[in-house]
Parts: C-alpha cells; structure tokens; sequence
C-alpha cells in the first residue's frame, strides 16, 4: 500500500508539471490570461504559434507515459503484474488530476487531454490510433478542438472495453470512465461555447468540409 501510496504521489507531482506554464514561465509569458485562457497545447499553438505548442505537447505526453510506467514498476517486491497495470492506471489518473489541479501552479492547470494520451501510449496502445484518428476526425469536420476532446471523452470508455486484456476490463473500463468524466468536465466550458456557438475555432483545420 506504502509503494501504491508513493508511486500516486509522483505520478501526481508528474502531472503537476504543466508543459504550457513551464515553458512559459522560461518565456515570461502566463498562456492563461492569452487566448482561451487553457494551459494546454491547443491553446499554445493558438497564442504562441507550433514551435512552443510542439513543446508542450511533447512535455504533457511525456510525463503522461512516464507516470504510467512508474506505475508498472515492482520495486523490488513480488508485486503480481495484473496488480502493477492497476497501479499504472492509478498513476495516469493522477498525473492527470496533476496536469488539471497542478501544485507548483495555483491548482490551475489544463485539460489533460496531453497526459492522458501519454498515458495510454504506455497502458493501451492499441487505443490510440483509433482515438487519434476520431479526434483529427472531428477536427477535420468542424475545426473544433474542443468538441475533438469531448468526442475522445466518451469514446474513450468504450475504446477501453474493447482493448483491454479480458483479465483487466474491469479495471480498464473503471480508469476509462474516470478518465472520461474528468475530460467532460474539464472541457465544461467548451461545451458551453459549442452550445452557444461561440468556441474557438481553427478555420484552416477544417479541411474535410471547406
Ligand atoms: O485539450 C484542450 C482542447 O480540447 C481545447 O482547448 O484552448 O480550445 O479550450 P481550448
């Protein structure tokens, strides 16, 4: 319990380290109070252009997967492998609550989307080709990023049910859901916009029905 306690604990100080405000904060720049004031690679290429976006990006990927992996790790002890992946899905689930609810940055942090990502490349690899395809899909389609999210939300769960090793279904579809809710609400405000029509969108994205 100490080893799951520890590794929650990093996977969350992981998380907490939010690519946007680091590189920023190098920058003299808050990309909170700029553009949809979110501190996530989306809102980096839209204030700060790719190069800075693509860093971001790479860091919230990163310490995503690299949480996830911690989580896998034995330490040493006899821990049995089915145990470790559910520890690793913990692990992603605070390094995201981390990168939302950061603590070297006031508790106000991103979307997740990033780290989720990261996290999944190690934990359901499988999953993630699909999910990049619906969210480059929908992004095609409307040049919303913000509804690409929430579609990866709740495709999410079911990607999860159908990927996951049967032994762990139960735990994957437990994570996937959690995961799901804490996107939804995280991306409350853009489907507030959507809803009023007024969210962000990438006009020159919008490749599939212009
Ligand atoms: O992951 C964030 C993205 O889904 C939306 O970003 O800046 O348009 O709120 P933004």
């Amino acid at each position: 319990v100490l080893l799951l306690i520890s590794k929650l604990l990093i996977a969350y100080l992981l998380g907490s380290i939010v690519g946007s405000l680091v590189l920023g904060r190098l920058r003299g720049v808050d990309i909170r109070k700029l553009g949809s004031g979110n501190a996530g690679g989306t809102n980096a290429f839209r204030t700060r252009g790719w190069r800075f976006a693509l860093g971001v990006v790479l860091i919230d990927i990163g310490k995503g997967a690299l949480a996830a992996w911690i989580g896998l790790l034995a330490f040493g002890t006899s821990i049995a492998g089915e145990t470790l992946y559910m520890h690793a899905l913990a692990c992603a689930l605070c390094a995201t609550i981390g990168h939302v609810w950061p603590v070297y940055f006031g508790f106000a942090g991103g979307k997740g989307v990033a780290t989720v990502a990261g996290a999944l490349l190690v934990l359901l690899p499988l999953a993630v080709v699909p999910l990049l395809l619906l969210w480059l899909l929908v992004i095609g389609v409307s040049g919303y990023v913000g509804l690409a999210s929430v579609s990866i939300a709740i495709a999410l769960p079911l990607a999860g049910w159908w990927l996951a090793p049967i032994s762990q279904r139960t735990d994957v579809l437990l994570f996937a859901i959690s995961i799901g809710v804490l996107l939804l609400f995280t991306h409350r405000a853009n489907v507030q916009r959507l809803l009023a029509g007024t969210e962000n969108r990438f006009e020159r994205a919008r490749v599939l029905t212009r």
